[in-house]
């Protein structure tokens, strides 16, 4: 391929340079000149007619999915791959990233498939290591241990993949620009190259790409436009559990998490997450409620903790991990003024165990039932699952999937669910309370 010319751009101004400039001439920004090819060589324009779709042709092929074979991987792609999908993979050096796309890789390979591991950072005996540790037959797994984005692209056109791995697109050189590989320009520039490869064969691509504490300048945050799918791999150290969260999604939902387990045998699919956040739940002490959320499509039981205390300060401090922070404002106002908690004069700390982070308004009446079981310096009943939405005036308003959440509360082994009013119909073995107000609510629970 013909070396192309590269400018410096601007990454605030979008000025561009010949040279690499430390403060950018125009805007006086620091550090924000990234190498890009001047762009694409000049096509002379063509008569032929533009192609266009209709929708009717478009609406008779609907979407194959392709499962992966890992069913919590398929959960946060949204249902399995799509033909040209573009997913990214991120997170912290370590987290497993290259085993999980390694034991996906076999998958999908053995079920049939043809699939390329593009090994940019070990060799292939290290990746023939892993795959040993991981017990894989490595059947219908191809290896490339290279760094050079052009001959990837050409084994992708050459095709037949039904999906490609590249790990880790930071280690990607293109020759045609001249910095050097993890720089932004060549993350953006090698990415985008690949995703034009992948759609142009058909096949899925999973870029790996590592994110560092500080975000890093040239980590995925500067291919998230780029691909259609985002998937964050993260840790939960507590559990020993990983969670692979869909951030962007055009094949499906962004709420969807992914459950793993690392072991000796690599990634294990964490079927019964609930278990997992409940398992150390000190089920008679005060200020633990436990609350029946939905991850995606999926309900999952948590245990939300409240600690209530005296504080010396003028504002009392309310500290909220893993629900809002707003949201814990609000629900302590409404425990003040329509259940009479007596929180003025209490730093009030709210957490959800496990690394969840509940975003949905359902988790407001296990959140406030642990803040006043705290308060009170009573347990709440062992056996009780709560849901609901906390309105300003103190009501409790229903909400969706009423009975998704009460299955998984009857399947965990609970006897009791606390709610706002609903039609939907307590399962069997399951006793169910509903309260029209907060504080009749609270008054049930003891
Ligand atoms: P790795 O997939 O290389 O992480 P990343 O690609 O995100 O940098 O592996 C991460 C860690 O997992 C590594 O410290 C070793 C550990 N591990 C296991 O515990 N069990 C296993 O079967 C494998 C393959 C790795
Ligand atoms: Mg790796």
């Amino acid at each position: 391929m013909a070396k192309r010319n590269t400018l410096f751009v601007c990454q605030n101004c979008g000025v561009a340079q010949p040279k690499w400039l430390g403060r950018c001439p125009s805007c006086q920004s620091w550090d924000t000149m990234v190498e890009e090819p001047a762009g694409p060589a000049r096509r002379g324009r063509t008569s032929a007619p533009v192609k266009l779709t209709p929708l009717t042709m478009a609406l008779e092929r609907p979407e194959v999915r392709q499962r992966t074979g890992l069913p919590e991987l398929d959960r946060v792609l949204g249902g399995g791959l799509v033909a040209g999908m573009v997913v990214l993979v991120g997170g912290e050096p370590g987290i497993g990233k290259s085993t999980l796309m390694l034991q996906a890789a076999q998958s999908l390979g053995g079920d049939g498939g043809r699939v390329l591991y593009v090994a940019a950072e070990e060799s292939a005996r290290q990746i023939g290591l892993r795959a040993q540790r991981l017990g894989l037959a490595g059947r219908g797994v191809e290896l490339l241990a290279d760094t050079a984005l052009e001959p990837i692209a050409q084994a992708m056109a050459q095709g037949g993949y039904h999906a490609v791995v590249v790990d880790s697109i930071q280690a990607l050189k293109s020759d045609e620009l001249a910095s050097a590989p993890g720089a932004v320009g060549q993350v953006r520039h090698c990415a985008a190259e690949l995703a034009g490869a992948a759609k142009a064969a058909g096949c899925a691509l999973f870029l790996v790409g590592h994110v560092t504490k500080e975000g890093a300048l040239a980590g995925p945050r500067v291919l998230e436009h780029l691909v259609d799918t985002v998937l964050y791999f993260e840790s939960e150290p507590s559990l020993s559990l990983r969670l692979l969260r869909a951030v962007k999604n055009r094949f499906g939902a962004t709420d969807e998490v992914g459950v793993f387990e690392m072991g000796e045998a690599g990634l294990a699919g964490v079927s019964n997450p609930s278990a997992h956040f409940l398992a150390h739940r000190p089920a008679s002490a005060p200020g633990s409620a436990v609350c029946a959320a939905m991850s995606g499509t999926r309900p999952l039981l948590v245990e939300v903790q409240a600690l209530v205390s005296p504080s010396g300060l003028a504002m009392p401090r309310r500290q909220a991990l893993g629900v809002d922070q707003g949201r814990l404002h609000m629900l302590t106002a409404v425990l003040a003024i329509h259940a009479g908690l007596d929180l003025g004069g209490h730093d009030v700390f709210v957490n959800v165990t496990g690394g969840v982070r509940l975003s949905e308004p359902a988790a407001d009446l296990a959140v406030a039932a642990a803040i006043a079981s705290s308060l009170a310096n009573r347990p709440l009943p062992a056996k009780t699952v709560c849901f609901g939405e906390v309105g300003l005036a103190g009501e409790l308003r229903a909400v969706g999937r009423s009975a998704a959440r009460m299955a998984e509360a009857q399947r965990q082994g609970f006897g009791q669910v606390l709610t706002a009013p609903g039609k939907t119909a307590a399962p069997a073995d399951l006793e169910l309370l509903s309260a029209d107000r907060l504080d009749q609510a609270l008054a049930l629970l003891w």
